[in-house]
């Protein structure tokens, strides 16, 4: 798999991508407190085939659901369940489709109802440490620069960056080469190339770093049962500044009007 992709695959992933923002927004329509995170990947799935494309996450490595869906202390792969959702609960939704051969895949973290000054925080700072690594990710700098971009951002606040997952290239596979680790240092690791394209996602903790998983092999939770945020994003490395192929614009449409 190459690295560095061609206007016509940047555009066919730039509408998975775009897919992929859609259908978080469908998602974030449907959130409130009651509903539980089966009836939300249900929806999901609908919408992503209704769309034409194929919900990716489904049977990837075995995985059984069309969403990753993550509560408080859960900080990726959670699988879709009988829980209902809860006035306070953050809401991580992770959702990958595959539409004419190319990966979307995108993130966001849902305050539902009024969440503790301190989460609403740590969800504000993990969205702006995103927004840093993608400022990195420019043709000419390195991974490191990324993942220094992100720690940096986030550890004045004394937040956790989970070192056990990381972001990735993306592209006819979910998971291509390079790592994109949210933590690292300036100038270190490959090189950034125009073309390449990348998703960013900083997991971040409210408290220490370390992560366990649950006895069903995907659930990942933080070792001190503290909250937890994920944003994602698919860019394109460029010269001078990224280009963003995913969006939130459609999830944020949907919280202003649920103001
Ligand atoms: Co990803």
């Amino acid at each position: 798999m190459a690295l560095i992709k061609t206007p016509e695959e940047i555009g066919l992933i730039k509408q998975s991508s775009l897919l992929v923002g859609k259908t978080l927004a469908e998602v974030a329509r449907h959130l409130r407190p009651g509903v539980t995170t089966r009836e939300l990947d249900r929806i999901a799935e609908q919408f992503i085939r209704d769309h034409g494309a194929i919900p990716g996450f489904k049977g990837y490595h075995g995985y059984p659901a069309a969403l990753c869906i993550s509560v408080n202390s859960v900080v990726v792969h959670g699988i879709p369940n009988d829980y209902a959702i809860k006035e306070g609960d953050i809401v991580s939704v992770d959702c990958g489709v595959v539409l004419n051969g190319f990966w979307g895949d995108s993130a966001y973290t849902f305050a539902v109802g009024e969440i503790a000054p301190e989460v609403q925080m740590l969800l504000k700072h993990t969205l702006e440490s995103l927004y840093k690594g993608i400022e990195a990710a420019v043709a000419g700098n390195r991974i490191g620069d990324i993942g220094h971009a992100v720690q940096s951002h986030v550890e004045q606040f004394g937040y956790g960056v989970v070192r056990d997952l990381v972001g990735h290239g993306l592209g006819r596979q979910l998971h291509e080469k390079p790592d994109v680790p949210n933590f690292g240092r300036k100038g270190t690791g490959p090189m950034l190339h125009e073309g390449m394209i990348l998703a960013i996602e900083p997991m971040i903790n409210l408290g220490t770093p370390h992560v366990v998983m649950d006895k069903d092999g995907w659930t990942i939770r933080t070792r001190d049962g503290k909250p937890s945020a994920h944003f994602e994003h698919d860019i394109v490395v460029r010269k001078g500044k990224a280009e963003i192929l995913s969006t939130f614009s459609y999830i944020e449409e949907v919280l202003q009007s649920k103001l």
